[in-house]
Formats: structure tokens, C-alpha cells, sequence
């Protein structure tokens, strides 16, 4: 009867979690997907820890240790998701994912030596062939949980500013190496299980080459490489699925392993990159640091807050432009006030949305739905691409690399072939930013000098504050 029970508890998480994960694909139901698939991955838990019963051991009485991690697992994580800012959000998202890869690494340490103490004690010849298959589940969990530990806290590290990038020649010829001489030793205990402290050098050999994998990566790509490790993180969950006979944990761990792999494929295609080229093209690192001083691309010309004020109350369309700046000047709540004023005047005010504006996958959408933007009026690039040349005025908050003409016009340049958003189509160009310096990617930008373009230096709230007061007067 509990056995039944438990099924349908799995059943229950499985489905919250589909349903959930197509949720997230939607702004408007994101937040619900959200708290769906956490109440059916909580059942799922309780349901385990309540009505699952070995055939040996019976029920689970480890009660108060199994409740002592989830307090204290459940109090760092509230706090850590309560205090992170959203800016800070890809570090989170690759510390968390790191401990996923950890867990899984450490259900197969746990069952290899459960397995290998069942080996070692039975003395029936056919029990070792038998047992194989979860020998190979084993590694294969194993291997890939501790290289997305390892790779997952290295992308943190470099994210926050810890680690620099790293990388001397010929490494990823070492990088094979490493991973190579993982998987024949992995392969050489599947054969011979009794050689059991293989299992340490598999897990040594593994961290290195998550570490190395992770270290040459420049730090543009970072959010590549955690969706990357998140998929990884995702098998070997799966892993412990079959390990465990565990339905839930299968689905979950494939979900996860299904959906990183998408986003990956996505994020590189917004940047029009191959997963190759991210992974040993070193862009954004090095580069990011080392050009960070003043351009020479010439004159460009400032606007005043009152002239800004008054082209953009007579202008039909106005297309804002949000970017990394936005989020870290955390304008968003001005900028919305800036669209209403504008709307109140008879202004069209849209938004024109890069896929790769900011730090993370949808960071300017997640921004702007914080201060109640309409999801109506955020334009994917495609579209707003097509509606720039109907625009009187682009107005460009904090963004830099996604409107660099470089990406199309200089092969040079390392963003070259990422599709950017085409704001020279418009009628006119106000850019706000702090100062002339780089964006990410650490490159000059062109089209700060071009005739049509004009510069409104400063914080990017201040200005979006000074702005609104200055319209309301006009
Ligand atoms: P960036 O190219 O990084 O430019 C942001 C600009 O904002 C900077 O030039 C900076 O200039 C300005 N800024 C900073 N603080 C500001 C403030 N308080 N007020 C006003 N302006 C401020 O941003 P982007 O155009 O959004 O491009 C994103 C870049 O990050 C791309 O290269 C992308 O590939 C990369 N990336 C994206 C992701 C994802 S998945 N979204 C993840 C990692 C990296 P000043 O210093 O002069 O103010």
C-alpha cells in the first residue's frame, strides 16, 4: 500500500515538473511554474523519506540526520536566495549547481562502497558480472558529478572575481589527457570492481579536468559553460535515478540534463558561436581586464537632460535600449516611470530585448517584469530589428556590446558574427552610460562616435530620474 502510495508521489513530481519547466517558459507564469515544481519535488522528498522501505532495512529511521540537512540545507539556501542580487544571480545559479554535481558524486562514492563490501564478502563468481552494470552507472555518475563540481565552483569563482583565467599551451591536449585516462581507469573497474581505490583516482582525475575544462573559459562565456555543467549536473542525477530505481529522480535529472543542453545550444546561437569555440576561444577573459582604458575612436558629442527631454516628448516611437548598466544602476523602476510619462505625452514606448543583454538568460525581461513592465511592450531582437526603422528616437540604457556594429562589420573584433540589435536604423541615438570605457566584452564601440548618436553621461537611475522630472515640464 505505501509502496503504491510512494509511486504516486513520484507520479505527482514528475508531472509538477513538466508542467513546471513549460511554465518557466512564460514570464506571466514563471513565478507559479516555479512554486509548482517545488511543491511536487517536496512530496516527492517526503514521500521517500516516509514510505520508502528497503527490502532488507525496511523503513528509513535515520530520521534526524535526514532532517538535519534539510533545515540546515534549507535555511543557507532561503537566505543565499534572499540576500543574492539579481546581477549576482549566474554565481548563484553555478555554486548551487556545483552542489548538485557534488551530491551525485557522492551517492556513487556511498554505493560503490556498499557494492564493493556486497563483492567482497559474496563468494559466488557470477555475482561480480551481475553486478557490473551498476558498476558502470557508478563511474559514469561519478565522473560526470565531479567534473561539474569542480568546473561549476571554478565559473563561480571567476564570476565573483576569485579566480582569474588561466591557461598555458597546449592544455587542452592535457584536458584529454586527463579525461581520457578518467575514463580507461573508470572502464578498468567496470571489468575489475574488486579494485576499489580506482574509485579515488577517477574522482582525483575527474576534479582536475573539471578544474582545467573550466579554467582557460573566458568570462563572457561563463553563463555558457554553467548551462553547460547544468546538463551535466542533470545526467548524473539521472544516474542516481537508475541507481536507485528512482522514477522521480530519473525524470528530474533528465529534465534538467535536457533543458541545459537547450539553453546551451540557445545562448550560443544568440551569440552566433559554436559550443567549440566557447569552449577554447578564451573570449571576454583576458580581453575584459587588459582594455579597460579610454577609446580612441575620435570626437563624440554630448546631449543635455533638457534636450533629451524634449526630442523624445516629440517624438512619435521611442525604443529603449536596456542593458547590464540598467541592472546595476537597478533603474528599472525610473525607467517604467519614464514609459508611463512618455505614454501619458502620446509616445509609443517599447523595449528592445537582446537575448544576451545583462549576465544571465533573460536578465532584461526578469528586470523590467520586477517594475511591472508590460510583457506586451519588451521586442526580441528580431522584432525590434524590423520596427528601428520606424523609430524617432532609440534611447540605450547601460547596454554596449549588443548594439556594437563590430559584431557585424569588423571580423576582428571578438564578437564578430553575434547578432546585435541594429539601433543605427533608427531616426536618432541617445546613449546613457557613466563614461566612455568598454562594455563585457572590453572592446570600443563604434557607434558612441557616429553623427547620429549622442552621449548622456551618468548613473543611470540619477539620469532616468532627472529625466522624468525634466519631461514632466516640458
Ligand atoms: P555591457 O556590454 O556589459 O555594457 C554595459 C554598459 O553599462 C557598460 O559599458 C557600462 O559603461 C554601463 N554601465 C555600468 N554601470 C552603469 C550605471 N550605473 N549607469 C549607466 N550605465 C552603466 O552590457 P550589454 O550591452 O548588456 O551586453 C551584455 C554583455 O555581457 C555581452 O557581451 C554578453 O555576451 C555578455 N554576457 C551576457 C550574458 C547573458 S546570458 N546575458 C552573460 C554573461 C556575459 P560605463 O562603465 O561607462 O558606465
Amino acid at each position: 500500500m505505501n509502496q503504491d502510495l510512494l509511486t504516486i508521489c513520484y507520479l505527482i513530481g514528475s508531472i509538477t515538473f513538466i508542467i513546471g519547466l513549460k511554465m518557466l517558459s512564460n514570464p506571466a507564469s514563471a513565478r507559479k511554474g516555479n512554486l509548482l515544481a517545488a511543491a511536487g519535488m517536496t512530496i516527492a522528498i517526503l514521500g521517500t523519506i516516509f514510505l520508502y522501505q528497503d527490502v532488507e532495512t525496511g523503513y528509513l529511521n535515520n530520521y534526524a540526520w535526514i532532517f538535519g540537512g534539510l533545515v540546515i540545507g534549507a535555511i543557507i539556501g532561503t537566505l543565499a536566495a534572499k540576500k543574492v542580487k539579481m546581477t549576482a544571480m549566474p554565481e548563484m545559479v553555478s555554486l548551487f549547481n556545483g552542489m548538485g554535481g557534488a551530491c551525485a558524486a557522492l551517492i556513487s562514492i556511498v554505493e560503490f562502497n556498499h557494492l564493493s563490501k556486497e563483492l567482497i564478502s559474496n563468494p559466488n563468481p557470477l555475482f561480480i558480472p551481475h553486478e557490473q552494470p551498476t558498476v558502470f552507472i557508478i563511474v559514469v555518475g561519478l565522473i560526470i558529478g565531479s567534473v561539474s563540481f569542480a568546473g561549476s565552483m571554478i565559473a563561480w569563482g571567476k564570476l565573483n572575481g576569485k579566480v582569474k583565467d588561466f591557461s598555458f599551451k597546449g592544455q587542452n591536449i592535457l584536458n584529454l589527457l586527463v579525461l581520457a585516462l578518467a575514463i580507461l581507469s573508470a572502464v578498468y573497474l567496470v571489468m575489475n570492481p574488486l579494485q576499489h581505490n580506482l574509485l579515488y583516482v577517477i574522482l582525483v582525475l575527474s576534479l582536475i579536468y573539471g578544474i582545467f575544462f573550466v579554467m582557460p573559459i573566458g568570462g563572457a562565456d561563463m553563463p555558457v559553460v554553467i548551462s553547460l555543467l547544468n546538463s551535466f549536473t542533470g545526467v548524473a542525477a539521472a544516474c542516481g535515478g537508475f541507481l536507485y530505481n528512482n522514477k522521480v529522480m530519473l525524470t528530474g535529472g533528465i529534465l534538467v540534463g535536457a533543458a541545459g543542453t537547450l539553453l546551451t545550444i540557445l545562448m550560443c546561437k544568440a551569440m552566433n558561436r559554436s559550443l567549440k569555440n566557447v569552449l577554447i576561444g578564451s573570449f571576454g577573459g583576458n580581453a575584459k581586464t587588459s582594455s579597460t582604458g579610454p577609446v580612441s575612436q575620435g570626437l563624440y558629442k554630448e546631449i543635455s537632460l533638457s534636450d533629451t527631454a524634449m526630442i523624445m516628448s516629440y517624438a512619435s516611437k521611442v525604443m529603449i535600449v536596456p542593458g547590464y548598466g540598467l541592472a546595476v544602476a537597478q533603474a528599472q523602476h525610473a525607467c517604467h516611470e519614464l514609459e508611463k510619462i512618455l505614454t501619458e505625452k502620446g509616445v509609443e514606448v517599447k523595449y528592445a530585448i537582446h537575448p544576451v543583454a545583462g549576465r544571465m538568460p533573460g536578465h532584461m525581461n526578469v528586470l523590467l517584469a520586477e517594475a511591472d513592465v508590460s510583457y506586451d511592450n519588451l521586442l526580441e531582437m528580431e522584432k525590434a530589428n524590423d520596427e528601428f526603422p520606424t523609430t524617432d528616437v532609440v534611447f540605450i540604457l547601460g547596454a554596449n556590446d549588443v548594439v556594437n556594429p563590430a559584431a557585424k562589420n569588423d571580423p576582428t573584433s571578438p564578437i564578430y558574427g553575434m547578432p546585435i540589435l541594429d539601433v543605427e536604423l533608427a531616426k536618432t541615438i541617445v546613449v546613457n552610460k557613466r563614461s566612455m570605457k568598454p562594455g563585457y566584452a572590453g572592446i570600443e564601440n563604434e557607434l558612441f562616435f557616429k553623427p547620429k548618436t549622442s552621449m548622456l553621461f551618468g548613473d543611470a537611475k540619477k539620469v532616468l530620474q532627472d529625466l522624468c522630472a525634466e519631461i514632466k515640464s516640458v
